[in-house]
């Protein structure tokens, strides 16, 4: 049974960085491993070597790993063009429609497609049973129940009664529109471009069928018990707010809320006052208290920091409930290599346990 899991979060928050060491754990661990990434920062991409790689999986070296580090990127476009020819009734009008010059404008701008088509490689991943765990990095969103609402929402589009509402031709072309609308739209557009339009409409219709039935398991699948969300927050900004919407919408849907990764967390120095006197040799001793003071300085703002990022954890465990927290540090510039990558998944699960757990009775 393949294990499933999301990393969700707005923008910017650390879904790809997160997903791509969730995917490390998992390897140490001994699994066998693949994570679907989307637009990775260029170092994050260096370091799971997915520069150069396509629609297809491949393998991540990974020392000393006893499991398999895989990733793969997610190349819109391909996934689309796939769906076109599994769901249209035959090879030659899925040929139409890949050529038809509206089609790529159309299916890669449709709201909640990028979201839809990391969905559908998700399910591909799964349904080829070669995985221990998917991992999937979420598209950048404002909303972060974007994701799992995507498969609804391009259902819809591509519901075969507002297809063929459009497409109904009652006065010569599109049912919907009247006379002299039309009349307006042909001028502008000249008949050429209505045929090409007309043409579209009438070949996604042969896809609504395709989208229904898939509608169905894709439903199922980010709904098995077997699929676990991550929310990924930023410890400067947890953005509270979003995060209520998150978990109604993760209960109303009956899907499984793993718990928050909190992070860019400052990592505590530990107690200043135990810290000591800095040694500075060549310094006179005026010179070595003004270092020791600005060094002090230094460690109570990390300090303070930290602090304030652990009760940014514990204020995002409480609201949903004694949630689980890992706490992420913030890394300074070694996400080049997966040893950085390697860093993070020592805090992540499966190889650590939440920093703050849920309170038993
Ligand atoms: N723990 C960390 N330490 C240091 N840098 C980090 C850490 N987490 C993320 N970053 C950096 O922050 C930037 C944003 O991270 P990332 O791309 O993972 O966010 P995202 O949520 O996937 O963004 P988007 O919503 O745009 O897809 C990247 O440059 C990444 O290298
Ligand atoms: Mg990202």
């Amino acid at each position: 049974m393949t294990q499933v899991e999301i990393c969700c979060g707005v923008g910017g928050t650390g879904k790809t960085t997160t997903a791509a060491a969730l995917g490390v754990g998992h390897a140490l661990a001994g699994h066998r491993v693949v994570v679907l990434t989307i637009d990775p920062a260029r170092r994050l991409a260096d370091a799971l070597g997915t520069q150069t790689l396509g629609n297809t999986p491949s393998r991540v070296p990974l020392a000393d790993a006893p499991g398999e580090l895989w990733a793969l990127m997610l190349d819109r476009k391909d996934t689309w063009d796939k769906i076109v020819r599994r769901f249209s009734s035959d090879a030659d009008r899925a040929e139409k429609l890949l050529e038809n010059r509206y089609y790529k404008a159309v299916s890669t701008r449709l709201t909640g497609s990028h979201e839809y088509m990391a969905i559908e490689k998700l399910h591909e991943l799964v349904s080829s049973e070669q995985w221990d765990v998917v991992v999937v990095d979420t598209p950048p969103t404002r909303h972060v129940v974007d994701f799992f609402e995507a498969p609804e929402r391009v259902r819809r589009v591509f519901d075969h009664s507002v297809i063929s509402k459009l497409i109904r031709t009652s006065n010569g072309l599109f049912g919907f529109a009247s006379k002299s609308a039309m009349g307006v739209f042909h001028r502008l557009a000249g008949e050429r471009e209505i045929e090409d339009i007309y043409e579209l409409f009438n070949l996604i219709s042969d896809l609504s069928h395709g989208f229904r039935s898939r509608h169905s398991e894709v439903r199922d699948l980010l709904r098995a018990n077997t699929t676990t969300y991550w929310l990924v927050a930023n410890a400067d900004a947890p953005q509270r707010n979003n995060i209520i919407g998150f978990l109604s919408a993760l209960r109303e849907r009956d899907m499984y809320f793993g718990g928050f990764l909190l992070n860019r967390c400052e990592a505590d120095p530990g107690r200043v006052s135990q810290l000591g006197p800095v040694p500075a040799p060549a310094l006179n001793s005026e010179q070595t208290d003004t270092w020791s003071e600005a060094l002090e300085r230094l460690l109570r703002r990390q300090h303070t920091r930290a602090l304030r990022h652990q009760a940014a954890g514990q204020g995002l465990s409480a609201s949903a409930g004694d949630a689980p927290v890992w706490m992420l540090p913030e890394l300074s510039g070694q996400l080049r290599a997966t040893a950085g990558l390697s860093d993070l998944a020592r805090c992540l699960p499966p190889l650590a346990a939440a920093s703050i757990s849920p309170v038993s009775d």
